[in-house]
């Protein structure tokens, strides 16, 4: 089958679609043929050796799929010829792919497989970060960071169809506005200057919460816009460089700073993504959550999209076809 491999640490460019022997399932696993796959910063951050998973080298990358179950075990709540979204976590990026049944989740029939394919590895996130870490109540105001990207613009819609007041997204350019508007937000704001910028649209009240998938020198102005009882939510670092807080600021106005760490919660968690799945699938199934694809790439084409993820040039999420 065709599958793509990171053979070397030295970026996109070295990134090479290789002929590999298709995966056989474990016991506790579903086969699936790929249709479409997300394409997300970790796989960037994989080619240079920069992400806490590091695989023996080479390997196939790839987070999430969607596609069609070629194979299940008995009694699992797929079976052949489903349509399926699933969280292999590695090995997406290939025409098959083994993954948990755990981790293996049906689609409604009107979702196109690129859309499906954007879902696990962010709207998931979006959701243990908004509802489980940040306790986000009906009402509550939202501030995103890097609202145009995969995971920011995840935020926006969980945070929208989980029953936010009002989402304010940041980007670094009006182009990304659009993406965030497009994806849901009530308004965007650059992020040169956005803390005044997000006193003015509040009143000067400020926010309920900010999720941060970029991190640096942003870190500091986003906790000056939290209101009283306010949640900063550390979700990545595009920016590079980790944030270092002044914990008198979080004493003066009552903030908590919250972690967020999906992957390694829902893993040694069974059952959890599965319950997150349930939560998620009736607002997929109304439309409420559909997610921006800010490009589809062919999979000879892998390294076009990384890169577009690497020099911050995507628009919203980025998928690969494995097929058609
Ligand atoms: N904590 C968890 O459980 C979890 C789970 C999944 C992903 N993540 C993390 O979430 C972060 C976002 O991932 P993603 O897939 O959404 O990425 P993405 O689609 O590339 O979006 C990231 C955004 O970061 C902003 N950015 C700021 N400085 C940047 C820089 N120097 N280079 C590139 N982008 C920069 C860009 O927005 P502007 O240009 O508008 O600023 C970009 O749109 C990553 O750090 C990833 O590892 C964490």
């Amino acid at each position: 089958m065709k599958a793509v491999h990171i053979k070397d640490l030295d970026g996109p460019s070295t990134v090479a679609v290789v002929d590999v022997d298709p995966p056989s399932r474990k016991d506790d696993e579903v086969l699936i043929d790929v249709h479409a796959a997300g394409v997300s910063f970790p796989e960037v951050l994989q080619t240079r050796g920069l992400y806490q998973v590091k695989p023996e080298l080479p390997f196939i990358p790839g987070a999430e799929v969607a596609g069609v179950v070629v194979d299940a075990p008995a009694g699992a709540p797929v079976r052949a010829g489903d349509r399926v979204a699933a969280l292999p976590f590695l090995g997406a990026f290939a025409e098959q792919v083994a993954c948990p049944v755990d981790a293996t989740f049906p689609i409604p029939d009107a979702l196109a497989f690129e859309q499906a394919a954007a879902i696990p590895f962010n709207y998931l996130t979006a959701h243990f970060a908004l509802c489980r870490r940040g306790r986000m109540s009906a009402g509550e105001t939202v501030l995103v960071h890097g609202a145009a990207g995969g995971v920011g613009s995840a935020v926006i819609q969980v945070a929208k169809a989980f029953g936010a007041g009002s989402v304010i997204g940041v980007v670094s350019t009006p182009e990304k506005g659009k993406v965030a508007l497009g994806a849901g937000a009530d308004q965007y704001l650059l992020a040169d200057g956005f803390k005044d910028a997000v006193r003015e649209a509040t009143g000067g009240r400020g926010v309920d919460l900010v999720a941060d998938t970029v991190g640096g020198d942003r870190f500091t102005d986003s906790l000056r816009c939290l209101a009283a009882d306010g949640r900063m939510l550390v979700i990545g670092f595009t920016a590079g460089s980790i944030p270092e807080v002044k914990v008198n600021r979080l004493l003066l106005n009552n903030l908590d700073v919250i972690g967020v760490g999906w992957g390694a919660y829902a893993k040694t968690r069974p059952g959890y993504l599965r319950g997150q799945w349930t939560e998620i699938l009736p607002k997929l199934e109304s439309g409420a959550l559909a997610p921006p694809i800010g490009g589809s790439y062919a999979v000879d084409d892998v390294r076009d999209a990384l890169e577009a993820i690497e020099s911050r040039r995507a628009l919203g999420k980025l998928v690969l076809r494995l097929r058609g």
